[in-house]
């Protein structure tokens, strides 16, 4: 147990630097391998600093938008000595889906034992699974909070048995930041503000754009940050947002919710899709409406999982912001590092990037989900 516990140790030396490498534009990526180079070339540096100097050069790459998968490599820490609890929010999407079975293979990989719930969208259900993990007394608890309110009491519950949480993909608004170690996941206001950028540049020379977005679940963090940062950058009067409601980050609620924009409303130039799931479902209503996905509509989504990514590809979506699930070996990073004492950092940003038609074609063959 203690010889696990210490790989686990060793292997943090250069958490600090893999986790300062996942900052979201080039110039942080540029800066910590400049870092991560410098270590490297230290005395005491080992087989961890160096493949971390590898990550942060790859995080460099993917932020100039050319790279498929722009996760940075994480180094697997031993934590068979532990069980984590992970507390899932269902199985909505594709993103979902690809997001459980990172966690679960890098579990493996690290030899945890995991106790893994799905709340099916379900607060309340998640809120039970957490209060289970502390009665199991497990070492250390992570979820992705289905909504960003109500999580102080049990969070609070968590902190007094002693077991450290670390968030995953989604934040919390609780303002004691003591009640969790750190959070892991994507800058959901960029990403939401890329898709703003993207939009300047495609309707430059158009007089009027007439928009509806298929919003994300009610109350959670990416529905709430995507709105707030593609508003953020469209702000030219040019741009209506027309109609805008929730989809639940399903398919099928997307492919509803359009049929019913499209029957409100004779004009749509663009759909913003806070996930490509819904991009996918608007798709289908578009083209039973006899209009035609790509051309007659344009269509804006996040996240690139490959169904997405192959639509992009065929020309049906026209621009995906990718948001990566595969958070499975950065998250045993930091348990492993919290599970040793260490420190870690309050927040951990994903690397993401941008795909147009071109971009998608090229990453489709090496797309891991
Ligand atoms: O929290 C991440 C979001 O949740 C993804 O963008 C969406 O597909 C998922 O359901």
């Amino acid at each position: 147990m203690s010889n696990k516990k210490s790989t686990a140790g060793a292997i943090t030396i250069a958490l600090a630097l893999i986790l300062a490498a996942c900052g979201s534009d080039a110039d942080k990526a540029a800066e910590t391998t400049a870092k991560a180079a410098a270590t490297t070339a230290a005395p005491a540096t080992t087989a961890a600093a160096a493949a971390t100097t590898a990550a942060a050069t790859e995080t460099t790459a993917a932020t100039d938008g050319t790279t498929a998968g722009s996760t940075p490599a994480a180094e697997i820490p031993d934590l068979s000595a532990y069980t984590i609890g992970f507390a899932q929010v269902g199985a909505e999407s594709g993103w979902r889906t690809a997001n459980t079975k990172s966690i679960q293979s890098a579990a493996e990989d690290a030899g945890v034992k995991l106790v893994f719930t799905d709340a099916q969208g379900k607060q309340e259900a998640q809120v039970e699974s957490i209060r289970g993990f502390i009665e199991q007394k497990v070492d250390l608890i992570a979820f992705s909070p289905v909504v960003e309110t109500g999580w102080d009491a049990v969070l609070g519950e968590a902190k007094e048995a002693g077991i450290p949480v670390i968030l995953t993909d989604r934040a919390v608004d609780s303002k004691d930041t003591s009640l969790y170690k750190t959070f892991l996941g994507s800058d959901f206001v960029l990403e939401g503000e890329k898709a703003g950028d993207w939009v300047n540049t495609e309707f430059a020379d158009a007089d009027s754009v007439k928009i509806v977005e298929l919003q994300g679940t009610t109350g959670s963090a990416p529905a709430l940050d995507r709105a707030e940062g593609f508003r953020n950058k469209v702000t030219d009067p040019k741009f209506d947002i027309i109609a805008s409601q929730t989809g639940e980050f399903t398919r099928e609620g997307g492919k509803k919710v359009m049929e019913a924009f499209l029957q409100a409303n004779p004009e749509i130039d663009l759909v913003y899709a806070h996930n490509d799931d819904m991009g996918l479902g608007a798709i289908e209503a578009i083209e039973a409406a006899g209009l035609v996905p790509g051309e007659d509509i344009k269509i804006l989504t996040v996240d690139a999982v490959h169904d997405g990514m192959q639509a992009l590809a065929d020309g049906k979506i026209n621009f995906i912001v990718e948001c990566s699930p595969l958070l499975g070996p950065q998250l045993m990073q930091l348990a492993g590092a919290v599970l040793n004492g260490e420190t870690v950092p309050e927040r951990v940003v994903t690397v993401e990037t941008t795909f147009d038609q071109e971009q998608a074609i090229a990453a489709l063959p090496d797309r891991q989900y």
